[in-house]
């Protein structure tokens, strides 16, 4: 059997954890293209050794490199070349590691070809589920936020903070279950309530996951209409690096137990 792993869409820490117990443990010949699907279009296909993968876990990102393909996708003729492509290289099974958008363009691909779907996106979009990269995330997050909270206090400020999420409120969800923030924003509804809350103490922390409001916007009605001491900060990209938490990579390491069993029924 061939298999062919990529990666798709934002990288997340812990998709190299996954490659490496994959490779280390399978049995058959492995492949990967190289940045997600683009790569399976361009044909950018390369052997993978457990050699290759050997302490690969603990990097952030994803050595195979990913990448954002989702409006070629959708084109017709980009699906039928992918698909003929992979026919031509012989591949018996494609692994796609991924989030939400990965995992519909995987649903296309299993029409034609074995297809197996491992969520990995620190936005634990996948109903279900839980992604490698979340807890990652979720932990750079931690970090951040303590340490800006010690600073925002010591000035008696408020601190907007505009966490990632791409539509899914998990990561804003989580820093508010886990503590973090003192107020949390969800969307424009909860701006009324939370400008009232300000008030009651002398420095707070508000978290806000991206797209639910313009966070200018925000600190400026906070510092105007409420003469306060505002700062904005947007985490960014800093949430998806760095090295994979302990619990991603057990994570990632049954995830790619999962796929090799699957991978042994499709044979019998
Ligand atoms: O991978 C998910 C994610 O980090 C989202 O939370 C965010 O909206 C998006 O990717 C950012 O994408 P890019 O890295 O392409 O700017």
């Amino acid at each position: 059997m061939k298999i062919a792993v990529i990666t798709s869409g934002g990288d997340a820490q812990g998709m190299n954890s996954f490659i490496e117990a994959f490779v280390k443990n399978c049995n058959h010949e492995v492949v990967y293209y190289k940045s997600g699907i683009k790569g399976i279009y361009e044909r950018d296909i390369f052997p993978i050794s457990k050699k290759d993968v050997d302490g690969i876990s603990s990097l952030g990102g994803s050595v195979i490199k990913t990448s954002r393909f989702k409006e070629d996708f959708l084109k017709a003729d980009v699906q039928k070349r992918c698909i003929e492509n992979l026919k031509e290289d012989k591949i018996d099974c494609l692994i796609i590691l991924g989030g939400d958008g990965s995992k519909k363009a995987s649903q296309i691909f299993s029409k034609h070809i074995k297809t197996l779907f491992v969520p990995a996106s620190i936005d634990n979009d996948i109903d279900g589920l839980e992604s490698i990269g979340f807890d990652s995330a979720l932990n750079r997050i931690v970090e951040c936020i303590d340490n800006v909270k010690t600073t925002a206090r010591s000035h008696n400020r408020d601190f907007v903070i505009e966490v990632m999420g791409n539509g899914s409120e998990f990561i804003a969800k989580s820093c508010d279950l886990a503590g973090l923030p003192d107020i949390t924003i969800l969307s424009e509804k909860d701006i009324e309530g939370a400008l009232k809350k300000v008030a009651l103490k002398e420095s707070n922390i508000i978290v806000v996951p991206e797209g639910a409001t313009d966070i200018d916007i925000l600190c400026d009605k906070l510092s105007k209409n409420h003469n306060r001491e505002v700062r904005k900060l947007i985490l960014g990209h800093m949430q998806r690096g760095g090295a994979p938490s302990a619990r991603d990579r057990i994570l990632a390491s049954k995830y790619a137990k999962e796929c090799i069993e699957k991978i042994e029924i499709m044979l019998k």
